[in-house]
């Protein structure tokens, strides 16, 4: 296969060849269900690796091994988190506050959970796509029992204040989750300096395996179990554990630990040369989001003025650059993204938007390559648009 540079690691990572390495055995001669734990040798060897991979998971959050469930990504935590809280807290009152530019995982399950009666606030983000603690701190009422914020946009980058959003919760005693799937291993987290009560992680946006993720769940916070069945994790989430994808994600999480801040670093810098090059060679080109340190490293989210993304991203993917439009995870849709409109970019470059989102092993010598590649295209296109009087 001819060589390909990967741009589209918010979409999905490669699995780690360390955590595919530590995963093999569990497909095979260590395949036992850890149920049975009590009774068979090979399950009490399949159960301890799982634990195993609870600590590194909890180890990564500083949070303690029983306060972690294991589920089938981000959409399944964000789903218990927010419909788990808000059944368990509906006597208390029944007020949630989001902001408008989560991943549809949480607009989806609030929007749900008004048929049962409760009431969402969404906060406003301004043309960055930052919340306001101070918004937040306005729309909480007595009613109010959950306060959700995502950690870092999907699409565009923007990092959220969520350690003084986390405290605001804390003092007015109402409920807080972040949904951290594109931030865990690539920024530091922590649930106790930052007030977190439930978070919520997807094990493919950091080098481990598809399909398992996890919840963070406070001790004491009240929560009702939404999968009812052989009473697995603690009876809050029922069903036999994905032994391999769980094994997969705490080696995933032992490495992002150990490997976080380095990687930091080097994706950073490569978004910052690729981010200045960019808008030096192709005019009519603007950023998303903010710039710097409050902005993912992995993240370039742009508008190219005058031509729509999908042509650009085929002839890209023609030449072995694989980037990404708005965002990968609402299944091939063609409507406008709900985060650019929260942010206000304006109507006629909605459809113009690409995000390139690197990782770890893309290398700064292909920087010039891609944006040679990106310019050339862009050229093309603008040549042909109706739209581009450039
Ligand atoms: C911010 C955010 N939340 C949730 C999800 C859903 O995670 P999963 O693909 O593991 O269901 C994604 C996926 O892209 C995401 O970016």
């Amino acid at each position: 296969m001819s060589r390909i540079i990967y741009l589209d690691h918010a979409a999905t990572t490669p699995v780690d060849k360390r955590v595919f390495e530590k995963m093999k055995p569990y497909f095979t001669e260590l395949f036992a269900n850890p149920a049975t734990r009590w009774t068979s040798s090979i399950s009490k060897k399949v159960d301890e690796a799982v634990e195993e991979a609870r600590k590194n998971v909890a180890v990564l959050i500083n949070a303690l091994p029983e306060e972690i469930v294991f589920t089938s990504g981000g959409t399944e935590s964000d789903n218990a988190a927010l419909k788990g809280v808000a059944f368990a807290n509906k006597d208390k009152g029944n007020e949630i506050i989001t902001t408008p530019t989560e991943h549809e995982a949480v607009l989806k399950s609030v929007e749900s959970l008004q048929d049962f009666g409760f009431v969402i606030k969404y906060v406003p983000v301004d043309r960055k796509g930052f919340v306001d603690p101070d918004d937040v701190k306005k729309l909480i009422t007595s009613k109010t029992i959950l306060v959700s914020v995502i950690h870092a946009n999907n699409e565009i980058g923007t990092i959220e204040p969520v350690r003084e959003i986390g405290a605001i919760c804390k003092e007015r005693n109402v409920l807080f989750h972040t949904d951290a799937v594109q931030t865990i291993a690539h920024l530091p987290v922590d649930v106790e300096q930052m007030n977190i009560d439930l978070l919520s992680l997807s094990s493919h946006k950091f080098y481990g395996p598809k399909g398992v993720g996890a919840l963070y769940i406070r001790k004491d916070v009240p929560i009702v179990p939404y999968m009812n069945g052989g009473g697995q994790e603690r009876g809050f989430r029922s069903g036999t554990l994905n032994t391999t994808g769980i094994i997969g994600l705490g080696e995933a999480a032992k490495l992002g630990k150990k490997e976080q801040k380095q990687r930091e670093n080097s994706i950073a810098e490569f978004r910052d040369i690729f981010l200045a090059k960019i808008l030096e060679e192709i005019p009519a080109v603007y950023l998303n989001g903010p710039e710097g340190d409050r902005r993912l490293p992995g993240n370039i989210s742009i508008i190219i003025q005058g031509i729509r993304n999908e042509p650009l991203l085929v002839a890209l993917n023609e030449k072995g650059i694989i980037a990404g439009g708005g965002s990968a995870c609402s299944a091939g849709k063609k409507n406008p993204s709900h985060v650019l409109q929260a942010i206000g970019v304006p109507e006629e470059d909605l459809f113009s938007v690409i995000r390139i989102t690197i990782g770890k092993d893309n290398k700064k010598e292909d920087i010039d390559f891609i944006v040679e590649n990106i310019k050339e295209t862009t050229n093309q296109l603008r040549a042909l648009s109706p739209f581009w009087e450039g």
